[in-house]
């Protein structure tokens, strides 16, 4: 078969950028653990690692929109985490609202466009609210495309995406015959971005996590012992060097990549 970079992108991952020259990953997700056992390791509540986890937020979505990504995808609170001792979900809640309330407009100003992804209905009004106005006021800016998973799961996301589509089977919209991957992808969260290039887990453990599931196909990945809030710009650029040394190769074998990519 004849292959190009193109071709590879289109193959196998239509959203992909394919290539070792792609240094700095166009989409990074995140799964930001480790607060608690920072927060233990200081002889503090649980809790108080979130809130430094904040400041880690920050320096992260700030030294990606410096740096160029386009996208960020951050896993804040999974479906899984509302099994948490109340107070700590409490705190968490509390976090998000404050953090919306206080960053949204510097956000705006920067172009970032934020957006969160999960099933909020979950959430008390007062904070579906803020995500409502945060996404609506930043809807339109091209910088950096921030998304906070919040109550998401990537199993979630793969079933809200087939009873989309079993809807639209239902309505006599859709034959059944013309559900494909592509036509499911379309319908899960963040369908309009790059899938993720590079997938970071703090805190040393080596799990997924339901995070992004069907969108963490082809994507690299990479652990860090660092815990949440000790992550910053020289961690974040020790793990953008780990993903330039990697050779992506979508289901090609190695030779075929180094001999066709640049
Ligand atoms: C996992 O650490 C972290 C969370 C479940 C919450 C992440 C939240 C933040 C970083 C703060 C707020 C975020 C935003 C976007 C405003 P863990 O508690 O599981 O840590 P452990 O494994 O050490 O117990």
């Amino acid at each position: 078969m004849v292959f190009s970079p193109d071709s590879i992108q289109m193959a196998v991952a239509p959203t992909e950028g394919a290539s070792k020259a792609a240094s700095l990953p166009r989409h990074v997700a995140i799964v930001m653990d480790g607060n608690g056992r920072w927060a233990q390791e200081r002889f503090l509540p649980r809790t108080a690692g979130h809130r430094a986890g904040v400041g880690a937020v920050r320096k992260v979505v700030e030294h990606c929109a410096k740096r160029g990504v386009e996208a960020l995808t951050l896993f804040a609170f999974s479906s899984e985490n509302w099994r948490r001792p109340e107070q700590e979900v409490s705190v968490l809640m509390e976090l998000f609202l404050s953090t919306l309330e206080r960053e949204t407009e510097k956000l705006h100003q920067n172009g970032v466009r934020l957006r969160v992804i999960g099933d909020r209905s979950a959430f008390a009004e007062a904070l579906r609210e803020r995500m409502d106005a945060a996404e609506a006021l930043t809807r339109h800016n091209t910088g950096l495309q921030l998304s906070i998973a919040a109550n998401y799961g990537g199993r979630w996301d793969i079933v809200q995406a087939a009873q989309a589509l079993a809807a639209a089977v239902r309505q006599g919209e859709l034959s059944p015959e013309l559900v494909t991957p592509e036509l499911l992808q379309q319908h899960l969260a963040l369908a309009d971005l790059p899938e993720p290039d590079l997938f970071i887990r703090t805190g040393g453990e080596r799990r997924i996590s339901n995070f992004l599931l069907w969108q963490l196909a082809y994507t690299e990945l990479y652990f860090t012992p660092v815990l949440w809030p000790e992550f910053d710009e020289s961690a974040l650029e020790l793990a953008f060097e780990d993903y330039a040394g990697r050779q992506r190769r979508f289901g090609y074998t190695g030779d075929q990549v180094a001999e066709q990519l640049p």
